[in-house]
């Protein structure tokens, strides 16, 4: 079986990284290009210049490695907004509160707006579309992580905790570690076995009603701010739920790959599934609203 073959891929040392680790970015995008209409297939691919199956999966962590470069260091602060609520007790995202910077663009909510407002401008230069496009892609994955939204101890960086034994951080762990000990890797081969699973539980199996029913409510192309404040506020409710249910000193130098492993397996699958829908539904609206601009 082809699921069994690229289990036996060596596992390599991981990068560290601060998001939803490339498992997690690459399943949110091929469910996402198994779920856009073809002609936003065509508009994305054209503007991702290329034309396979893994015109979305191919960038989908771009942005992870562009914020490290000199150019790219202004949109480390895009990949999150940090919500200075109070988990366990309360959970809440608010904009000018949690939003840095003074326009509401110091944070992953902002950078939706901004970057689905370039891909809609018709007079930007194509090698901005392109960057638009990498960023829309990525941060639709990154608001679907809990600790994106969440400003505690850095969004869990400054929490240790321990996993199958190793000294790690919370946020490493929402990252990386759940997902990737659920699926058994991170390439590629993993995300697009597990986007197959998620798409057809959206299409015909357990999320199909909320998918239908709840995971588009508040969707609006015209009000990108309002939109990604729905989804920020949902991932974020999950800190109070899930990710710190006992607070801080219910993970702290804790053993989470048993039962809290266990527990978050399946809001990490819903969230995933959300963004991987979201981010289909967005990119098909961008794509309707900019091919009717050009008529
Ligand atoms: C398009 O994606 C394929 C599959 O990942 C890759 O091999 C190819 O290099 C990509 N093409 C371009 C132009 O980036
Ligand atoms: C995006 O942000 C830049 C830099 O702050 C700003 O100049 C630009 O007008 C914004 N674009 C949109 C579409 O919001
Ligand atoms: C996909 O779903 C099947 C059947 O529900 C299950 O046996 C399999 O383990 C799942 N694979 C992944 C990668 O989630
Ligand atoms: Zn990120």
């Amino acid at each position: 079986m082809k699921f069994h073959q690229v289990h036996l891929l060596p596992l390599l040392c991981l990068p560290s990284s601060k998001a939803w680790g490339t498992l997690g970015h690459t399943t949110v995008a091929y469910i996402a290009s198994s779920l856009v209409s073809p002609p936003t297939t065509l508009f994305f691919q054209s503007i991702l210049y290329n034309d396979t199956e893994h015109y979305l999966a191919n960038i989908a962590t771009w942005a992870d490695s562009f914020r490290y470069t000199a150019a790219g260091r202004f949109s480390a602060p895009l990949h999150f907004i940090d919500a200075r609520d109070d988990p366990p007790r309360s959970c809440g995202v608010q904009m000018k509160r949690d939003c840095g910077g003074s326009e509401g663009e110091g944070c992953i909510v902002g950078a939706i707006a901004n970057y689905t407002g370039q891909l809609l401008d018709p007079n930007i230069p194509f090698w901005k579309r392109n960057m638009a496009a990498k960023f829309v892609v990525h941060f639709l994955g990154d608001i679907h992580q809990p600790l994106h939204t969440e400003a505690l101890l850095r969004g869990g960086n400054s929490i240790p905790v321990l996993f199958g034994g190793k000294a790690t951080n919370l946020h490493h762990v929402w990252d990386t570690s759940i997902p990737e000990t659920h699926i058994g890797g991170y390439g590629h081969p993993f995300a697009q076995l597990w986007a197959a699973n998620l798409t057809d539980s959206i299409l015909h199996g357990v999320y199909r009603s909320q998918a239908e029913n709840e995971w588009l409510e508040g969707m609006d192309l015209q009000d990108p701010e309002s939109s990604a404040l729905i989804w920020a506020g949902e991932s974020n409710a999950a800190v109070c739920s899930t990710v710190l249910p006992q607070g801080q000193g219910g993970v702290e130098d804790v053993e989470l790959s048993g039962k809290y492993f266990e527990d978050a397996v399946p809001v990490v699958e819903s969230l995933i599934a959300r963004a991987g829908l979201r981010l289909a539904k967005w990119l098909d609206l961008i794509a309707l609203a900019a091919v009717r601009d050009e008529l």
